[in-house]
């Protein structure tokens, strides 16, 4: 089973994968794996980020599939063939304050924020035909949040199906 967490960047990915995997998991960042495995194509100079080959990525992960529980931890580990997806959400001022703090650019931070604020993520999330499921790093830790993906590997879901977060609050400020 390959379980995908996904998020806006600064939503506690990686955070919470490294907790995931301090508990035995065996977790997979995407990024670094498509540095080492080469999957990188060009640069977008304008947006000051780089294309994947989709396609290589894929089957560079086919080894995976059949090995019991993998997580795959990256902001687009939803566009992968998976079973499970975990959508990290944050607050958005929570989301602004640590993306500063990592020195984005304030049309960077503002990109992000707007994203999650829309549930883009989300969105893109549920139009893949597996199920979805959604966890609050603004309000949990990551050691709470590491206990409820865990309920969900284990089959404890009902409680975090889409739909009990909800940025709109927000909307008017980043707009
Ligand atoms: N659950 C959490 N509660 C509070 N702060 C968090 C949490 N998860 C992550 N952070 C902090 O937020 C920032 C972004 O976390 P990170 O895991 O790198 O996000 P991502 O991998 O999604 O980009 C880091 O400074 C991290 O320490
Ligand atoms: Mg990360």
């Amino acid at each position: 089973m390959i379980i995908a967490i996904t998020g806006t960047p600064g939503t506690g990915k990686t955070d919470l994968a490294a907790e995931l995997r301090a508990r035995g998991y065996e977790v997979i960042d995407l990024n670094e794996h498509i540095r080492k495995n080469g999957l990188l194509e060009e640069k977008d100079e304008a947006r000051d980020t780089y294309s994947v080959d989709m396609d290589a990525l894929d089957l560079s992960l086919e080894e995976w599939r059949n090995s019991g529980t993998v997580i795959i931890e990256g902001h687009f580990s939803h566009c992968m063939g998976c079973d499970a997806i975990i959508v990290l959400r944050c607050h958005p001022d929570i989301l602004a304050e640590r993306l500063q703090g990592r020195n984005y650019s304030s049309d960077k931070v503002r990109e992000n924020v707007q994203a999650e604020v829309l549930d883009v993520i989300l969105c893109e999330s549920v139009e893949a035909d597996v199920p979805v499921f959604e966890l609050d790093s603004s309000r949990d830790s990551a050691t709470v949040l590491a206990d409820k993906a865990e309920e969900i590997i284990k089959g404890n879901i009902d409680k975090y199906r889409p739909g009990n977060i909800d940025w709109t609050e927000d909307l008017e400020k980043w707009f």
